[in-house]
């Protein structure tokens, strides 16, 4: 088999490096994450814009709203996190097909975990602390309910 052939599905598997086999567990996750995203990305599509008055309903109060309860808070950080490492993962699969170049490949596919760290990092320090309060002042709509 040449580089440049995809082995026969059914060939018996090459000689593999001990340990775990992280490719199967990649390709069982994007399968896992696929079935659970599909429930929180509709669910979260349904609630924001169908349920109530719909897109006009979305404001600044209403992520206040949202991110005071836990309920909120627990679906979009598994949304976020699941979708970013589904998305990252996905990319690096993407990378491997088509980026011959074995730098090239290696330095995009740690670009692409660096980057999915960071955005991980960033969105779950949002959901956990955000604080509709921080900078508030007297002349803020939000400065009644801010004082209780
Ligand atoms: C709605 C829920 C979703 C489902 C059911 C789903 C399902 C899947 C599955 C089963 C694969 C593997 C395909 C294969 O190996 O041939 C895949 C690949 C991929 N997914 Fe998703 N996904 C969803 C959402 C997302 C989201 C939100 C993103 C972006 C953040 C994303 C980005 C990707 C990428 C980049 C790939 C790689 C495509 C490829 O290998 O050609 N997916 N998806």
């Amino acid at each position: 088999m040449t580089a440049d052939t995809i082995a026969d599905p059914r060939s018996p598997l090459a000689p593999r490096r001990k340990g775990i086999n992280l490719e199967k567990w990649g390709w069982a996750y994007m399968r896992a994450s696929g079935v659970v995203l599909v429930v929180l990305i509709f669910g979260h599509l349904f609630v924001n814009l169908v349920l109530g008055d719909g897109v006009k309903q979305i404001d600044f109060a209403f992520v206040v709203g949202k991110y005071a309860s836990p309920f909120w808070q627990w679906w979009d950080g598994a949304m976020l996190w699941l979708a970013l490492i589904h998305g990252a993962n996905g990319m690096r699969t993407i990378v491997n097909d088509y980026v011959t170049h074995t730098t090239v490949r290696r330095v995009l596919i740690w670009l692409i975990w660096i980057v999915a760290a960071f955005l991980i990092l960033l969105g779950t320090l949002v959901v956990t602390t955000f604080d509709p309060c921080l900078g508030v002042t007297p002349d803020s709509s939000l400065w009644g309910m801010c004082q209780g």
